[in-house]
């Protein structure tokens, strides 16, 4: 009989213990938040932890957990559990993916490679993000067969949008996951008052500039005839940033024009506003990838996806980094999956931060969810280890609370596992 993920995880830690070694990354969130940020630089703290206005929809993910009590069952022999699940085509050895995390350069600059290796390591899938600072043809090369998705955000360019998807086709990403949420950047006053966007910085840009399209896009650019920005340190400061990051040799990249009109080309072009069904309904004959719509909060936006034919969505609020006040994810994932019925492939994230908020989310209807905060900053503690320890013990706790529960596979994870502390007793 194997020990399990859960207490194979728990040897590992009091055996390194019995010889004096802590855990390098903490296994509680708090904890974990606690020294991430410690380890982390101001600006790409309030990036990676900010949330959009006064923080409501971030806490709002939180409390609808909070809300959820699980019912443990006795006597029902659970010694072996079976945590794999199906997803379009693939089997994973658990009901939990990297979630595309725009940026991660500012933790570290190679967050995406890190982030990849991690996910290799362990089997679970990294969802490559339109934002990260790596071309996804290395950080596909970094994980062999390892299962890895694509986002994508919805450029103003088309012939982008398409050479975006044949490079994800071409790496083997398992879907093409498009989100719908940031169409603009939400209203995020921890990044406002500090005046830091990292891809005004040239992070977070590599899927682009590594892109033929885009750099036709960048080189086509005109100069631009505006007033020139006033010299000062935190100016040269940026060029530097935006040519070291820029692919090629620094020193021609500072004198070339290509790298500012990267990042210009970029800003102007990334998402667009006027993403609409009709983008959608033109995405079945764009790519022979399963489609996965990323962002979905309403039950008619759902039936619409499923509709349109699309495989699967997430119910996301982006870790409510976009609309401040907006309904906690987990409580949508109860109306989407309701809408939907039980066959439908209904992924979530936002607010998950251990092994017994995945427990909750698949009681409450997901198939599977999406990690994204955790392991960043198990990242900026560790780097690839932290991230693959981030992992291992939401894994980890996930297979204890299903032994101590008394399931022994994730079908056996249900709505009766769970009641609503605020309902009022009939
Ligand atoms: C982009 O995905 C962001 O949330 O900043």
């Amino acid at each position: 009989m194997s020990a399990g993920a859960g207490r194979a995880r728990q040897n590992e830690i009091y055996r390194a213990g019995v010889i004096g070694r802590r855990p390098a990354v903490p296994t509680d969130f708090a904890e974990l938040e606690r020294r991430a940020r410690k380890a982390s630089s101001a600006k790409a703290w309030a990036y990676v932890a900010g949330g959009a206005g006064l923080g409501r929809t971030m806490r709002n993910n939180r409390e609808a957990f909070d809300r959820w009590a699980i019912v443990p069952r006795m006597l029902r022999g659970a010694a072996e559990r079976d945590l794999s699940r199906e997803l379009l085509g693939t089997r994973l050895p658990a009901p939990v993916l990297l979630a595309p995390v725009g940026a991660g350069q500012l933790v570290d600059l190679d967050a995406d490679l890190h982030t990849a290796r991690a996910a290799a390591a362990t089997g679970i899938p990294y969802v490559f993000t339109n934002q990260g600072g790596t071309p996804m043809e290395q950080a596909a090369a970094a994980m062999g067969d390892s299962p890895r998705w694509f986002q994508l955000y919805w450029s103003t360019d088309e012939g982008l949008v398409d050479s975006l998807i044949r490079r994800a086709e071409a790496i083997g990403a398992g879907a093409l996951v498009i989100t719908l949420d940031t169409t603009v950047l939400g209203w995020r006053p921890q990044d406002l008052n500090l005046g830091s966007l990292p891809f005004a910085q040239g992070l977070g840009i590599g899927q682009y500039t590594s892109d033929p399209r885009f750099l036709e896009l960048a080189d086509a650019r005109p100069a631009s005839t505006g007033p020139r920005p006033q010299v000062t340190l935190a100016a040269i400061r940026s060029l530097l940033s935006i040519v070291r990051n820029h692919p090629g040799s620094f020193w021609a990249n500072l004198r070339s024009p290509r790298p500012r009109a990267s990042v210009e080309t970029f800003l102007d072009i990334y998402s667009n506003p006027r993403l609409s069904w009709d983008h959608i309904a033109t995405v079945r004959d764009r790519t022979r990838l399963p489609v996965v719509l990323k962002g979905i909060l309403h039950p008619d936006d759902a039936r619409r996806a499923f509709d349109l034919g699309v495989d699967a969505v997430v119910v996301s609020n982006h870790g409510g980094r976009q609309v401040d006040g907006a309904i906690a994810a987990l409580d949508a994932l109860v109306a989407v999956r309701e809408a939907v019925g039980p066959d439908r492939t209904v992924l979530m994230d936002s607010g998950i931060r251990s092994g017994a908020d995945v427990f909750t989310a698949i009681a409450l209807g997901a198939d599977a969810v999406l990690l994204g905060r955790p392991y960043l900053y198990g990242m900026a503690i560790a780097g690839q280890a932290g991230v693959e320890q981030v992992i291992a013990n939401v894994i980890a706790e996930l297979d204890l609370t299903m032994a101590l529960t008394g399931v022994s596979d994730l079908a056996g994870i249900t709505r009766e596992m769970l009641c609503d502390r605020t309902a009022r007793p009939a």
